[in-house]
């Protein structure tokens, strides 16, 4: 809704008031003064926008009034009415701020549109001074919400780092400074080898600058330093018109948690070995009873053996798989590396698990094409996909249909575990390859396991400079896919 002008008649005359009121008719709110001292009332009471002012009045003359508007009011255009001949009285009221003059009698049409100007002109003024309101609050609201930044940034326990797209420093908190062991402040902008010393962080951010990666996408990489560890995050940071602006790093210090987990590491090192040797010999003894070369066994002895057999046999396997895990991160599992034929493996393990696949219904077949051979270790080779296809026939209902496929695909071997078993949501994806980790699914809440399966795949695969990746549609099955380099014939 436009609100009305506010206009202040001030005339001795009523003729004249009243004529104004009527020739300004809609979209004015007029107010009338009798004099000069009536007037200033009204000025102080209301909202005025604009002042028609008689020059000739009793007990205040409109100079006067004029004098004291100007003073107190000096955003209400005042337009003075004169009589005709006066012309020169007019001017020097213009001269006095004046916004203009009108001569009686009115010109209707040229009164109309002198107080017309006089209204946009005060509009505009209003909506001007409302800018700028507008503007210092902006202002003020925008210098408050950077120093709240920068008590956040500063007082934060882990450094922060940005940088301009010339790759120089331009905003650090003490915390960075204290992770990377400077003790004097850099000035800014500071050159980022004067802060980070690793190549890898540098190139990270030079990689970010190049627009190559996604400007989601955060990278996430540790590194050494002397003493200590740290986890540091980077991603991009992009200006209004979405051009790579600069970089934001994040570093954590990372090296209790580190130690903490070799701490761990080494005691399940430990406990899996000392535990490894008594099991094996009581597997010894059991098997000796059950050839029946400590004499003959009763059928119900028999069963209690082999019951026992198998209990003793799900535990050696957990306890060889927390063996790997431990050799995988030390990076001494994969170490005799031979030219191997990825086909009979899986040719292997496809007939080794196929009385398994049978007994679920669920059909287990494979395909093999363009063969290439890999530089690998082929028992870890097996574990892979031991892992992968009992995954593939543990998580599919029965009925179900598990296909391997493997071929060559220019400097790699493709091979693909497919299933049409129950799937993974979108969140636990990333989460299977996590040291035991499960994923609690109602269907699949038989299957005994320790979640140990994936990580000694993902290890097996990095140590061989291969990839894997899943994807999985809940209810419909997964695919795993792993690249392995081959070998290259072309010497
Ligand atoms: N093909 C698949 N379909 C559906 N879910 C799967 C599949 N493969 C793995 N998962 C899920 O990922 C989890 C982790 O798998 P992983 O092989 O690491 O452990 P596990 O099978 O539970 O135990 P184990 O260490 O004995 O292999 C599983 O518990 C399961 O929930
Ligand atoms: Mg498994």
């Amino acid at each position: 809704m436009v609100e009305n002008t506010h206009v202040l008649v001030v005339d001795d005359e009523e003729v004249v008031r009243e004529g104004c009121r009527r020739v300004l008719g809609k979209g004015y709110e007029i107010f009338t003064a009798e004099n000069g001292k009536q007037a200033l009332d009204i000025l102080a009471e209301k909202s005025v926008d604009i002042m028609l002012l008689d020059l000739k009045m009793p007990v205040m003359g409109g100079k006067e009034v004029l004098e004291k508007t100007r003073e107190s009011y000096p955003d209400i255009p005042v337009i003075v009415i004169t009589g005709h001949g006066t012309v020169d009285t007019a001017v020097e009221c213009m001269k006095q701020g004046a916004y203009d003059f009108i001569t009686k009698p009115f010109q209707i049409d040229q009164f109309r549109i002198t107080v017309e100007r006089a209204a946009d002109k005060r509009r505009l003024e209003l909506k001007a001074k409302q800018f700028e309101a507008e503007n210092i609050r902006n202002l003020y609201d925008l210098n408050l919400e950077k120093s709240r930044l920068r008590t956040i940034i500063n007082r934060m326990a882990n450094g922060v780092m940005v940088t301009n797209r010339n790759l120089e420093v331009v905003l650090h908190n003490p915390a960075l400074m204290r992770l990377m062991e400077i003790s004097e402040k850099p000035k800014s902008p500071v050159p980022i080898r004067d802060i980070i010393k690793d190549k890898d962080l540098v190139d990270t951010l030079k990689k970010l600058l190049s627009g190559e990666t996604p400007d989601e996408e955060s990278i996430s990489q540790e590194i050494q330093l002397q003493k200590n560890t740290l986890r540091a995050l980077s991603a991009p940071t992009v200006d209004p018109d979405r051009a790579i602006a600069g970089t934001v790093t994040v570093l954590e210090d990372i090296t209790a948690f580190k130690q903490l987990d070799q701490m761990k590491s080494d005691f399940v090192n430990m406990v899996a070995h000392e535990l490894r040797s008594p099991l094996v010999a009581i597997r010894q003894i059991n098997s000796v009873l059950l050839e029946g070369l400590a004499g003959p066994l009763e059928e119900k002895q028999q069963g209690f053996v082999e019951r026992g057999m198998n209990k003793i046999d799900s535990l050696l396997s957990l306890i060889n798989d927390l063996l790997d895990i431990a050799k995988l991160e030390a990076g001494k599992f994969v170490q005799h590396q031979v030219p191997t034929d990825i086909g009979n493996i899986i040719e292997d393990i496809v007939a080794l698990m196929e009385p398994r696949a049978q007994k679920r219904g669920i059909i287990l077949t494979h395909f093999l094409k363009d063969l290439k051979p890999v530089q690998a270790d082929p028992k870890k080779i097996e574990e892979i996909f031991n892992n992968l296809i009992s995954n593939a026939i543990n998580y599919s209902p029965e009925g179900g249909q598990v296909t391997v496929s493997a071929r060559g695909l220019g400097e790699y071997m493709e091979i693909r575990v497919e299933d049409t078993g129950v799937g993974i949501t979108q969140e636990e994806l990333p989460k299977i390859f996590d040291k035991f980790y499960r994923v609690k699914h109602p269907k699949t809440r038989q299957v005994v396991g320790t979640g140990l399966g994936l990580a000694i795949v993902k290890g097996v695969v990095d140590a061989h400079q291969g990839s894997i990746h899943v994807e999985s549609v809940p209810d419909a099955g997964t695919t795993f896919k792993v690249l392995l380099p081959v070998i290259d014939t072309r010497g």
